[in-house]
Order: C-alpha cells, then structure tokens, then sequence
C-alpha cells in the first residue's frame, strides 16, 4: 500500500483522508438488541390497553401541572414520557404518540427524544435493571469479566430477564464513576457493594465477584419484603411505607424520604386584563397552604400580593396586557419557584 495511500493530507488546516474509515469488525451488540434502545421484536401494546393507565385522574392531574410550568408545552415532553414510563414500566410506542400529542408535537420528535436517551426503555425489564459499564476504565479493570460472572450468577445472558422477572441485565456506555470501575446501576443506583443493608459505592471499591453476590442478595431480599407496588399521591413522587425499589423499572432503589412530597403546584393559572387592571385566576391543589403573586418589573420578579390558600382570585389594579406574573404555592415549609407564569391577556368581548 503507497505511504500516500495511507497518510493523512493536510491542506488549508483541514485533515482528509484518503481512505474512509474501516467498520468496526467485532462482536458488538446491535443497538436494537438493547433494552434502552428501539426493540423490534417487543410486541408493542395497543392504545386500548393503554388508555387506562394514561388518561386517567392522576396522570391528568400531573400532566396539566407540568404544562402549566413552561411557556411551550414541548418543554415538558421529558416529564410526560418520564410520567408513562413510570406507570407503564417501559415507553410502548402508543405512549410515545399520547405524549407528542399531549406536548403538541410531533410523534416523529417524540420517537426522537425517547430513543436518544437511553433512561427510556422501550421494552419491559425485570424489577431490577442491572446495568453494568462495559466502557474503557471499567473494561481495563475487568468489567467483561465481572459481567460474565452476573450472567452466570444468574442464568442469563446480556440483554436477557430472568424467568422470575426480578432481573434483567444490560451493558451500558460510562456510568461516570470510572475510579470505581467495574462498577454498575441497580435501577437507577451505583453500587459496588452492600454495607449496612444498603447499596454503596465507596471511594476506590470496584465490583468484584463477592460483590456482585451481595448485591443480588441485597435486590432479592428487597424484593421479599416489598411484595407490592407502594401507593403514589397523585400529584406524584409520594411514596409510602417505601422499604427498597418501589418495583417500577427506572425507580429509585434507594430508602425514600418518607414525608416527602413536591410542592403542590399551582394549576391553570389565568391573567385576564381590563379596564380595571389584571384579574388573575387559578386552580389550586388542597395541600395548598399559601400563595403569593409577582410581576415582572424591569426583568426583576418583585411580590406584590400574598394570598390565603381559599382565595380564588387577584387582581393588580395597575395592571395590563402584556405583563408577565408568575405564582408560587407552598405547603408547609415547601414551596415551588415557581409554580406557574403567565402572561396577562385583554380579556375577551
Ligand atoms: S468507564 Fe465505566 S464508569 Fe466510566
């Protein structure tokens, strides 16, 4: 082979190559094999059987306070198909449609965002979605061997689940906790170890065999004493009487707090202005202990009311179209900033 053949031409600061790139010719997983990614073969279900679990109550109630925090209802379009994952398990291309059409987008955008991140499954996975980093520190530290080791250790292959649906093992690109390499992701957790009944990840403790062990133990022994899915409040994220992974692949398998709870949202909040000033008008949750008002002045939010949680409107007498205000809702010592804006509007006839 000529040496020009082979050599990179520098011209005008540019790198060319004479030759294009070769492909990879290793055994690498397809993409469509990996649970984070487009699964072809996953039987997909049907809007019908879906429909229950996303147009109901609840997931209304937490739809409509995420839109009403941005200005573009695509904004929320993370959160929406994050709210379908979490109450189906995985993100079925149906949900995928219902959340574009939810964020008026398009469900080509939809597919889009939830097959570039790879936290969104798109098919089921057992109660604990072991990820294991098959990146570069983690490789050279051993990583295809521990992986082996859980496969083993499990009866499974990469990608599989196992027949009891507790397990469901995957290789995944840098977890960004290389020092620790090998290391992997019980749900949504690191863990090299078990101490204390809980999972660790200590400075320097990589994933060995022992290791590995202990954390299967750790996830079967959760499993045994939560046998059942905890109780959601409906404006989310409240979990009760929480003892490991709430068995919702993606959730948490960390303890939970278990007061805790997002600050209720103030929802559909209206500003309809007249020739008495800007009336401002909303729908606010029962948790609601009080509520203040701001407008914007001079691009600096400045108070300019506050409210009992029963009062049902406001109005800024100097007000007028245009202006922005934003709401904020506390409950106790919680409060959301903020928990909604919006622009004043001439009100209509
Ligand atoms: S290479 Fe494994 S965590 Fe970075």
């Amino acid at each position: 082979m000529s040496a020009e053949k082979n050599l990179h031409i520098i011209a005008n600061n540019r790198l060319r190559f004479t030759e294009g790139p070769k492909p990879y010719a290793g055994d690498l997983p397809a993409p469509a094999e990996q649970v984070g990614h487009l699964h072809e073969s996953q039987k997909q279900p049907s809007w019908n059987e879906l429909a229950p679990l996303l147009e109901n109550e609840q997931v209304k109630l937490r739809v409509a306070d995420l839109l009403s925090r941005y200005p573009d209802p695509q904004g929320a379009l993370l959160e929406v198909l994050w709210i379908a994952q979490e109450v189906i398990g995985w993100v079925p291309r149906e949900a995928i449609r219902w959340a574009a059409s939810v964020c008026s987008c398009s469900p080509a955008h939809a597919l889009g965002v939830a097959t570039f991140y790879t936290m969104y499954k798109h098919a089921p996975t057992g109660r604990f979605l072991l990820q294991f980093c098959r990146n570069m520190c983690c490789s050279i530290r051993g990583a295809s061997d521990i992986i082996r080791y859980a496969e083993n250790a499990l009866g499974i292959k990469t990608n599989g689940t196992t027949p009891d649906g507790l397990f469901t093992l995957i290789q995944v690109e840098c977890l960004g906790a290389c020092g620790n390499g090998p290391v992997m992701l019980v749900n949504d957790d690191f863990a090299t170890d078990v101490e204390s009944g809980e999972l660790t990840l200590k400075k320097g403790a990589a994933l060995t065999p022992d290791r590995v062990d202990r954390i299967i133990a750790w996830c079967r022994d959760r499993a045994s004493q939560m046998k059942e899915e905890p109780v959601r409040d409906a404006l989310g994220g409240k979990l009760s009487g929480h003892l490991g992974h709430p068995g919702a692949p993606g959730a948490s398998a960390r303890a939970q707090v278990l007061d805790y709870a997002p600050p209720p949202p103030v929802l559909g909040v209206s500003a309809q202005a007249s020739a008495d000033g800007v009336t401002l008008t909303w729908k606010a949750a029962p948790e609601i202990t009080a509520l203040a008002v701001e407008r914007l002045e001079d691009s600096s939010w400045k108070q300019i009311g506050t409210l009992s949680p029963k009062d049902k409107e406001f109005k800024d007498a100097s007000g007028k179209a245009g202006m922005d205000y934003r709401m904020t809702a506390s409950s106790g010592d919680r409060a959301a900033k903020p928990s909604a804006a919006v622009k004043a509007t001439e009100k209509a006839g």
